[in-house]
């Protein structure tokens, strides 16, 4: 047994049951809500639902304990195995008039030390606003718009792709009809780009960098809540560029931390 998981379930069901009190929730009210559930449920959307109104809550309380470089929503499409890429995400040959974009940067200790060989895991939306390697965005071969960089000897990186743009996140389904018909907001996201950045002995961070002015940084139907990555309009011949540097702190600090 969990005595944390046992906790945090308990609250859980009193903070919902406190909701339904004060709400007066009447029967069929209770079945159209679980009933709404069953049918995010049948249509995998569970991850995108819990993703959308609770990830950011997480990465708040994450936060707290951070030096260097903040962490950011990671979303429901990272997907582990990404290939391991040299410059160069791939490209669909339809995607192949789009705008193209560098990442580029520098990854550091909080010690101010470049770190050689870090791991940063990319991955960003295809120009249709779906991710590649997820069977229900219609099976896009996980080769496109995601991989694994690698920094150099001084802490550098590099790496071409196509530019992201605002995206809607699945919304003919459950996830979709809450926020829009239920709820009347809406479901899209800023244009970004996700990263996950590892390395031997530091804390790893997962993190977003998103383009300054994009009209949905402060209306993000995620609560992406934004992020210290704000990349300025820069460009590299037709190329534009995001820089995006980031500072990990010792491994050690995430274990002292958590105690
Ligand atoms: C995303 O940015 O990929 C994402 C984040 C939260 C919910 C859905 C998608
Ligand atoms: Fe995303």
């Amino acid at each position: 047994m969990s005595e944390r998981v046992k906790e945090i379930t308990m609250d859980i069901v009193e903070a919902t049951r406190d909701v339904l009190r004060k709400h007066n929730v009447t029967f069929p009210e209770y079945r159209a809500g679980f009933m709404h559930l069953a049918k995010t449920q049948q249509a995998g959307e569970i991850p995108l639902l819990i993703d959308v109104f609770f990830n950011s809550t997480v990465v708040d309380i994450e936060n707290k304990t951070r030096k260097g470089s903040r962490a950011a929503i990671q979303g429901p499409y990272f997907v582990e195995d990404a290939p391991l890429v040299d410059g160069q995400l791939a490209i669909r040959d339809e995607d192949n008039d789009q705008p193209r974009m560098v990442m580029r940067g520098k990854v550091k200790g909080t010690d101010g030390q470049p770190v050689a060989g870090a791991v940063i895991d990319v991955w960003h939306s295809t120009p249709e606003g779906r991710y590649s390697g997820i069977a229900k965005h219609g099976e896009i071969d996980k080769k496109y718009y995601r991989g694994k960089i690698t920094t150099d000897a001084n802490g550098n990186y590099e790496c071409y792709s196509i530019l992201p743009v605002p995206y809607q996140i699945p919304n003919k389904g459950p996830t979709g009809q809450l926020l829009e018909e239920y709820m009347g907001g809406h479901s899209w996201r800023p244009a970004h780009i996700h990263y996950w950045v590892h390395a031997d002995g530091l804390r790893d961070v997962i993190s977003q960098a998103y383009f300054e002015g994009d009209q949905y940084i402060e209306n993000d139907s995620c609560n992406g809540g934004g992020s210290e990555f704000m990349v300025a309009e820069a460009y590299d011949g037709d190329v534009r560029v995001m820089e995006v540097n980031f500072e990990l702190e010792p491994a050690a600090a995430k274990m002292q931390a958590a105690e």
